[in-house]
């Protein structure tokens, strides 16, 4: 009986537990949790990925500076990085650390194939190597004769007889791959930068490493470790259950996103797919590099002391505003910089007064003026109404943008429902229909006031799941959050008449000094 693919499987970077988490790793994390969420949402089946990355020199020097075995490091920083999936309420499926027998044992398999099929030969390299990104470069690559081109440090040069891997034998399918999948690479500056660099010519890369052990050794050559970023990549398939659970592997596989930073484009839009079509898997069906998070104008990390920690940001402003934040603010493909000023701003504006503000407003009014409970809408619906129902099929419509990576935009959509809650109050005057006796009127606008909350509530989730929560607490509803679906939760008139709201505490209240 054959299985065949059923979910939606997209996954983070593996990060390298050199280092804890910063506002830049967490920054990808967030924005596939947005994206696993909103899947969920929409019905998918999902399954999402995560996990560190925990061997290679990098790793292994970050432990020799603590006085550590490797092993005991990754063990003790990785805490650090379970409680920024928590921190941040990330709803990963799945974690998975390169040092577990699930991925080494099945590394060495994959490996070993591709040995086997003589896509692996033994010579000697040298060249310039980036520690910090753990790659070989170029001359060409180089600034200033010896920086490294993204970290700008001066980087090594390495000389060693080591395991190649025929990568230049995949160029003319990679390049077909892109030519053919547009949609492999994106966004397409991104694949437009990979193609020309597969254009240019393909070196042959080193697979092993032998000047340190910490590693997945070769089977058939145990001097030798792989070469970390190959061990890295195969998490994707390993964790999927390649070689191990068929059943699972195929329901899951081939990946539809692999998000991560245009930092590792190369190693995913060029390496992996080709390694892939070696061992005869199918390729991912999408890579999007997003851009980097600038402080400053510099990209944040842990070398240029700009690391800021996503927990002093969540003290401050809350999960909610931090998931928002970025995104919103900045256009998902392209590079954005990070201010204090601009979230400030983002919260007081977007969360506080737009929607924190209109929830307030509303269930005050339903208290005071229905004793909490929400009146069946018998007054007419006019052309207020029409344009409340517009605004309604425009977000729920425009956060198909989430589908595309296109979160800022996805939020744009969304805040026109927002707004158009708040017009619609103000164009109502519920507090003249009140002081009027205009029952039927007021039961109208209440009612309709509500009934866009709850589909607030619905497409916040994603992002904002604290406030999500909170607001369908507030609104009394029986049917739990996490069991509402799109489209059908968008929907004019799900509330129904006669339950009881709660106006409780502020959603989002003003912020410290
Ligand atoms: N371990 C490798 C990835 C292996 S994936 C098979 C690695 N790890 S990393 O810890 O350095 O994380 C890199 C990723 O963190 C980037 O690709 C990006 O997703 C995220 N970011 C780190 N700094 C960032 C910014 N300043 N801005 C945006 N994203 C950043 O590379």
């Amino acid at each position: 009986m054959g299985s065949q693919k059923d979910t939606y499987y997209l996954t983070t970077p593996i990060y390298y537990v050199n280092d804890v988490p910063h506002i830049g790793h967490a920054y990808t994390t967030v924005a596939a949790d947005v994206l696993a969420r909103w899947r969920r949402l929409g019905g998918d089946r999902v399954h999402f990925l995560t996990g560190t990355d925990e061997h290679g020199q990098k790793v292994a020097q970050a432990a020799a500076e603590r006085g550590m075995t490797p092993q005991e490091h990754c063990d003790d920083i990785l805490p650090r990085w379970r409680e920024m999936l928590e921190l941040l309420r990330i709803s990963n499926d799945d974690f998975i650390r390169t040092t577990e027998d699930r991925h080494e044992e099945r590394v060495q398999e994959f490996m070993q194939r591709l040995y086997d099929q003589g896509d692996l030969y033994k010579a000697t390299y040298a060249g310039p190597y980036c520690v910090r990104c753990e790659a070989y470069y170029t001359d060409e690559d180089l600034v200033d004769a010896d920086l490294c081109p993204i970290h700008r440090k001066p980087v090594e040069q390495l000389e060693q007889e080591n395991w190649f891997f025929r990568l230049s034998k995949y160029a003319p399918l990679l390049l077909e791959l892109y030519d053919e999948h547009p949609e492999f690479v994106q966004p397409d500056v991104r694949r437009n930068e990979v193609r020309a660099f597969v254009e240019g010519g393909l070196e042959d890369i080193s697979a092993t490493r032998t000047e340190f052990a910490w590693g997945v050794p070769s089977p058939w050559d145990p001097e030798h470790v792989f070469y970390v970023w190959f061990d890295a990549l195969l998490n994707y398939i390993t964790a999927a259950g390649y070689g191990a659970d068929d059943d699972a592997f195929l329901r899951r596989w081939p990946a539809d996103v692999h998000l991560i930073g245009k930092d590792i484009l190369r190693f995913h839009a060029v390496y992996w797919p080709a390694m892939l079509m070696a061992a005869g898997v199918e390729v991912p069906m999408q890579v999007y590099a997003h851009g980097f998070l600038l402080v400053g104008g510099e990209k944040m990390g842990k070398s240029n002391a700009t690391g800021i920690r996503p927990e002093e940001l969540v003290d401050h402003f809350g999960l909610d505003c931090y998931r928002y934040y970025f995104l919103r603010e900045i256009s998902f493909g392209h590079d954005g910089t990070f201010s204090w000023e601009s979230m400030e701003s983002r919260y007081t504006t977007d969360l506080a007064n737009d929607l924190g503000n209109l929830v307030n407003r509303v269930l005050n009014m339903v208290s005071s003026y229905r004793d909490g409970v929400v009146p069946a809408p018998v007054g007419a619906a006019g052309e207020a109404e029409a344009q409340l129902a517009a605004d309604r099929e425009h977000a729920v419509a425009g956060l198909a943008a989430f589908d595309r990576l296109e979160f800022k935009r996805g939020l744009e959509d969304l805040w026109v429902l927002v707004r158009g809650v708040n017009r619609y109050v103000e164009a109502r005057t519920p507090w003249k229909q009140n002081k009027e006796g205009a029952d039927a009127d007021l039961d109208r606008t209440l009612y309709e006031c509500v009934d866009a909350l709850r589909a607030i509530a619905v497409l916040i989730s994603p992002v904002m799941p604290d406030a999500a929560e909170e607001l369908w607490a507030k609104l009394g509803l029986d049917e739990p959050l996490d069991a509402q679906r799109l489209p059908e939760a968008g929907e004019p008139g799900a509330t129904p008449p006669g339950v009881t709201v709660e106006r409780g505490r502020l959603l989002f209240p003003k912020l410290e000094e």
